[in-house]
């Protein structure tokens, strides 16, 4: 292989900024594997990074994840094979491509358990769901939890592994037609985000409990109200804005809603180093073994139609994961 197609943006903006563009396919350089990739997944962040809310330095490719086959090795590389499938979701963006080099650091040899199509839709969501229940809260049987989007994709998953660690979760979602989703990954009850007495109906659905961790991915539209959701001493995660920046808090409102904790973490310091990394990879293939973890594709869309596949995203109307086939 010669060349290469990937997506790059030259400004930010709205889905048709993203384009797909031919390259010349360089060596792999030392240190490097090179993939030909068999499927990409999409994540949220994708979003931010198109739009500018995160802002890259441009042109810049896009994307973190992606499954794929070893075609060659740089010099210096050697715990990996020609033929190993293998994924990322950590390895900077540019991962909208059919073949990419990639620092071999940054790739897991997937197990025959984990199918390329289901590496490359859950890493980047199931390593979040990792870290956001086993460090930022060690999730224990009869915890109450409120997941907001738990039909989405890194909601699903939380959710899902979360029951199966004896968690009792309550789930959000912004539109009825995904409440099933969220009843099918494991929520005992789910509440209508378009519904402005959203806390109320959280407070019913538990009979007055409230939550010992809520994960927030939303932000700006619910953050502020999800602090009334959490238990005294809970604990409140703000780990996306999906409907824009979370708001600024004063430290005394964390008080006056129960000496709160409040924390906004990232997957990408939980996967720095490649030991942790590929120890918490381990940890999720073992809970996808388990079935304690699994991926509903809510939709497919090749490279040369990734601004439709954003479109479909921002309008919220993928349930589940969306994933893009080079
Ligand atoms: N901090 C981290 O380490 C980390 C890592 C991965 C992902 N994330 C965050 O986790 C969230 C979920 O990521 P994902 O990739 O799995 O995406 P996703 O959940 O499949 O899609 C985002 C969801 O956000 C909800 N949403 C609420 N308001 C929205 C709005 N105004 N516009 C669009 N969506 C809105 C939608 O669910 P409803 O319609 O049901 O509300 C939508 O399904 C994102 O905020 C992402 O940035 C954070």
């Amino acid at each position: 292989m010669s060349s290469r197609r990937h997506v790059v943006i030259t400004q930010f903006g709205p889905p048709e900024v993203l384009t797909l563009t031919t390259e010349a396919l360089p060596e792999p350089g030392a240190n490097e594997a090179q993939l030909r990739q068999t499927a990409i997944g999409f994540n949220f962040i994708d979003v931010y990074q198109r739009k500018g809310a995160y802002p890259l330095p441009l042109p810049t490719g896009l994307g973190f994840e992606a499954a794929g086959v070893v075609e060659a090795v740089g010099s210096g590389v050697s715990d990996l094979q020609v033929g190993d499938r293998v994924a990322y979701m950590n390895a900077g963006v540019g991962a909208y491509a059919d073949w990419r080099n990639v620092p071999a650091d940054r790739l897991v040899r997937l197990p025959d358990s984990v199918s390329d199509e289901a590496a490359a839709s859950l890493l980047f969501k199931g390593m979040t769901a990792q870290y956001l229940l086993r460090k930022t809260h060690a999730v224990q049987p009869g915890d109450l939890l409120l997941v907001h989007s738990a039909a989405g994709g890194v909601g699903q998953i939380l959710t899902r592994w979360a029951a199966a660690l004896g968690a009792t979760v309550i789930g959000t979602t912004g539109s009825p037609h995904k409440r099933e989703a969220a009843l099918a990954a494991g929520c005992e009850a789910v509440i209508d985000l378009t519904d402005a007495a959203w806390p109320q109906a959280f407070l019913e659905a538990t009979g007055g409990r409230k939550a010992r961790v809520v994960y927030d991915a939303v932000g700006k539209d619910t953050l502020i109200r999800s602090l009334d959701c959490a238990a005294p001493f809970g604990l409140v995660v703000s780990y996306g804005g999906a409907s824009g920046p979370a708001p600024a808090i004063e430290p005394e409102l964390l008080n006056k809603k129960g000496c709160l904790f409040l924390t906004r973490p990232s997957v990408f310091p939980h996967n720095a180093d490649v030991r942790t990394f590929r120890a918490n990879a381990a940890d999720l293939f073992d809970a996808i073994g388990k079935g304690h973890v699994r991926v509903d594709i809510g939709e497919r869309f090749p490279l040369d139609r990734i601004a439709a596949a954003h479109a479909a995203a921002e309008a919220r109307r993928i349930v589940g994961a969306l994933l893009i086939t080079p």
